[in-house]
């Protein structure tokens, strides 16, 4: 795996094939390299439900797109991110189209009393595996974004695919081979010089960003 991969995979919408099939064989490799991922005293808390049923898609992505919806009518974007949320708008009319979306699960449920390290130690132990999955799909030429906004109605997906109370979701990630398209790093807005601090905090503390 090269520097290449690392910086140009990134959150694949409109270049999703909506009309070529993902095959179980293609999925569960990557499902492999997902779960070779770092995870707290090495617990491996990940569990994957591949949703690949028309019927079973188009209400997970109904969730999906009431969760956006939500999330959409409580911001006011920067207009930095205005491209951004027109390609979301994109997925979240087709996610039902997309030929497989897997959710990500981690045993256990948040922390009821957070502190900085239970947060991070339950979030830290599942958010590689997702992103190791990420890497693993593009390197085969598939692609997928990470997403978050169906958790609005975590429980109502629960139900409908059996997923038990004390499993957690933490993602939706829609998976399909990549239409052919520029191969550019993902922009970000600061090198990392910027952010770095050496020998302690470099900087003002930003404005917060929404
Ligand atoms: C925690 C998290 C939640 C996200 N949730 C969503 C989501 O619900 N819907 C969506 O379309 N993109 C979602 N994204 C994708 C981000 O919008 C995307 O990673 C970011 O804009 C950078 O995209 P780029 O790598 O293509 O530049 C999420 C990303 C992260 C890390």
């Amino acid at each position: 795996m090269g520097v290449e991969l690392l910086t140009t995979t990134r959150a694949f919408r409109r270049r999703l094939d909506l009309h070529r099939e993902v095959s179980r064989a293609d999925l569960l490799d990557c499902l492999d390299i997902a779960v070779h991922a770092p995870s707290g005293t090495n617990r491996q808390p990940w569990r994957f439900v591949v949703v690949q049923d028309p019927e079973l898609k188009r209400q997970l992505a109904d969730y999906y797109r009431r969760g956006f919806g939500a999330y959409l009518s409580a911001r006011t974007p920067r207009p930095d991110q205005l491209a951004d949320l027109a390609s979301g708008r994109y997925l979240a009319e087709h996610l039902h189209e997309v030929p497989a979306l897997v959710v990500v699960c981690a045993l256990g449920r948040p922390p009821a009393e957070p502190s900085a390290l239970r947060s991070a130690s339950f979030y830290g132990s599942i958010y590689p595996a997702v992103w190791n999955f990420m890497l693993a799909l593009h390197e085969r030429g598939l692609g997928s974004t990470m997403t978050t906004a169906h958790l609005v109605y975590e429980r109502e997906v629960a139900e409908l695919l059996g997923i038990p109370g004390e499993a957690t979701q933490v993602a939706l990630l829609p998976v399909a081979h990549l239409l052919p398209g520029a191969h550019k790093p993902a922009p970000r807005r600061t090198p990392a010089a910027e952010v770095t601090g050496w020998d302690g905090w470099d900087g003002p503390m930003p404005k917060r960003q929404s």
